[in-house]
């Protein structure tokens, strides 16, 4: 089995659910990255605490304020990592903050749609676009061959609820969580085709249906498994993989 070895990586949403467990996991690695950058929007509330004491027990875990939802404090995050990293460079960003509000045709409103859109898609592009300088800095100082997590790459978790060949009409409908997923996979593909001739690799993963808050209880997965089998993918990961749907077990997905 790979295992995933990087300088540094920034994870959104750290601070329960997936996102945490990718800490919790990158944390106790082999040989863990030496930046393991945890974004969270509320690093002093209660939802915290989990995160909090995986910082005590990892010192290289840090925490920074982010919240998906404002530019400004994406920006303010972003500056505070090129800080933090001096001239390393950032090898992986991990676009998993994301929110579901479930429901279909009669539930919707402008708000729930426009909020999804805000935190699923704009969040990712606008702390993708500022880390871009960072991002870039990690190929500049790579001697790997190709393009790889390890050198530089933006992961976006998507789901399988995003693709639009496999919503069929037995599907949970959950609009606005599909739609802007979709679109999420669509940026996915943008910057494939903008970042690959830089060096850098762009993809969408699906976790699989998974025990956490969005995900609920009746999921046939926990987050060990799932995060697991993410990170030996993101291990994996090369050329063939840019602009590339896939799911934890590396399987590829239908956009
Ligand atoms: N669980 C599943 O079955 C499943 C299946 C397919 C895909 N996924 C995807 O996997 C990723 C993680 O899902 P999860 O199951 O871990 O969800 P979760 O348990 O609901 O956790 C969501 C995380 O996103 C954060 N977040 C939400 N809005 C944010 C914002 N505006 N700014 C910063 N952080 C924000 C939350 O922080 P707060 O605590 O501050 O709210 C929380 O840390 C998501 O992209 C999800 O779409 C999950």
């Amino acid at each position: 089995m790979q295992t995933l070895s990087l300088r540094s990586v920034l994870v959104t949403g750290a601070n329960r659910g997936l996102g945490l467990e990718l800490i919790r996991q990158l944390g106790r690695a082999e040989r863990p990255p030496r930046y393991l950058l945890a974004g969270c929007r509320d690093p002093e509330g209660p939802r915290a605490k989990d995160l909090k004491n995986i910082a005590k027990s990892f010192s290289n875990v840090k925490i920074f304020k982010l919240d998906m939802d404002d530019v400004d404090s994406i920006q303010e995050c972003a500056d505070q990592i090129q800080k933090v990293l001096e001239n390393d460079g950032l090898n992986l960003l991990i676009n998993n903050a994301a929110i579901n509000f479930g429901g279909g045709l009669n539930e919707i409103t402008p708000v729930t749609m426009i909020k999804s859109y805000i935190t699923n898609v704009v969040g990712p592009i606008m702390i993708t676009k500022a880390l871009l300088p960072a991002l870039q800095q990690a190929v500049q100082l790579s001697d790997e061959l190709g393009i790889s997590c390890k050198k530089a790459a933006v992961i976006n978790m998507s789901s399988i609820m995003g693709s639009i060949e496999l919503c069929s009409n037995e599907s949970e409908k959950s609009y606005t969580y599909r739609i802007s997923k979709a679109a999420l996979n669509m940026l996915t593909k943008c910057l494939a085709n903008e970042l690959k001739p830089q060096g850098i690799l762009c993809a969408s993963m699906h976790p699989g249906w998974v025990k956490t808050e969005m995900g609920g209880e009746k999921a046939p997965l926990i987050k060990e498994e799932s995060i697991n089998g993410i990170l030996e993918v993101l291990s994996r990961l090369s050329d063939k993989d840019s602009g590339s749907f896939l799911d934890w077990r590396g399987q590829r997905l239908p956009w």
